[in-house]
């Protein structure tokens, strides 16, 4: 039943001791969501004062020494947020693995370069992916609070690199980094200790830069999703409808002609999967980690292979999905479902069914061919005969 899962990456089969509190311990919904206001060097800056930063999956790259994590496990790739009240700044920084913004609420003018050299302004489920090694900050400029949900690259994305401007205005504000990279306080220093000093000026303008069209060609817009049908085995179920919208990457993709909206190496794909009301994923498991945005749907998430345990996940929260384990997710009452789904590596990943999705599918006149995608069993059945 691991058919397509090389030995050597086949996960732990232990069976938890208990499936639902494994599957609720996954779920971080927003009432578990743990404002730090104090992770970076410039919260003082009026501008910046009182932002909020989440580290739900993996520390990121947090400068706060008492920073708290939802999920400490390693999936290869971290998962955090900010929330800005109107008007407020992140800082011009950068990072050497992937950044990628995943916005929920909030319109956001995102800046990319030392000097803002692109602008452009993203709102409710756009994507945005940053290239490594740019300086790029961005400033809330709607009504309201707005929440960017951020994918880094790497259980350890490095730490970050500040524009010099930032940590002189730190430094003016008494804050500063310490040689592990942690906020103090100018006042705490004990005597001869030592802090990050700003980039000089002819280092910091080796700093890459991109083209404008190189930049726009990193922002996927909600309203120009490309959906593709016949993407996952489970679509070939009817009346189950599933589609994909590919954004980074091709991970969960069966569909032959499977594209990427943004190809670019990242260590970890992200589609938009949609769900018709009434459809499920399809009861599966991977080899490789994997986390759920349920973005602005409610859908239901369950573990299990043959007792199966459920919980229902409320919009903006984040699901923790481990290699290894049988799930499902289904839409909740009768509204269809839009949500994300980022899986560890930038490839096709191989997706082993469940014995009753293929024996559907089957039904119908579908399966998996060896290269991980949907084919006719007309075709990839052979026939013989006596001549
Ligand atoms: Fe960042």
């Amino acid at each position: 039943m691991f058919a397509d899962i090389p030995e050597s990456t086949k996960p732990d089969m232990t069976v938890p001791e208990s499936l639902q509190l494994e599957l609720e311990r996954r779920i971080i919904d927003p009432t578990q969501f743990s404002a730090d206001r104090s992770a970076f060097v410039d919260i003082d800056l009026p501008r910046s004062s009182g932002k909020t930063s989440f580290s739900f999956i993996g520390a990121g790259v947090t400068q706060n020494e008492e920073a708290t994590t939802n999920i400490v496990e390693p999936h290869g790739f971290c998962v955090g947020a900010a929330g800005l009240q109107p008007g407020m700044v992140n800082n011009a920084h950068l990072h050497y693995t992937a950044e990628v913004f995943v916005c929920l609420s909030g319109q956001w003018k995102m800046m990319v370069g030392r000097y803002n050299e692109q602008v452009l302004s993203i709102g409710p489920g756009d994507i945005f992916s940053v290239p490594t090694w740019v300086f790029r900050s961005f400033e809330n400029v709607g009504s309201d609070e707005g929440f960017l949900f951020t994918f880094l690259g790497g259980d350890d994305p490095g730490g970050i690199i500040w524009s010099p401007d930032v940590l002189r205005e730190a430094r003016a504000t008494g804050l500063v980094l310490n040689e592990t990279e942690k906020v103090v306080r100018l006042a705490d220093l004990s005597n001869g200790e030592r802090t990050l000093l700003p980039l000089s000026e002819e280092v910091a303008a080796r700093v890459e830069s991109y083209s404008d069209d190189e930049i726009a060609s990193r922002l996927i817009r909600f309203d120009s999703r490309r959906w593709q049908d016949g993407a996952l085995l489970s679509s070939m179920i009817g009346p189950n409808t599933v589609e994909v919208a590919p954004v980074i990457g091709t991970g969960l993709n069966q569909h032959r002609r499977a594209f990427s909206e943004i190809l670019y190496p990242h260590g970890f794909s992200v589609n938009w999967i949609r769900l018709a009301a009434g459809s499920s994923l399809g009861l599966h498991r991977l080899a490789v980690p994997a986390v759920l945005l349920t973005m602005f749907s409610e859908v239901e998430v369950e573990f299990g292979e043959d007792e199966l345990v459920r919980k229902r996940v409320v919009p903006g929260s984040v699901v923790s999905l481990p290699a290894g384990t049988w799930r499902n997710i289904r839409t909740s009452g009768v509204d269809p479902a839009e949500i994300i789904v980022a899986v560890l590596g930038d490839g096709r990943v191989p997706i082993a069914w469940a014995p009753d999705v293929q024996r559907l599918a089957r039904q119908n006149g579908f399966t998996v061919d060896a290269g991980g995608c949907i084919a006719e069993t007309a075709l990839v059945d052979r026939q013989f005969g006596r001549p």
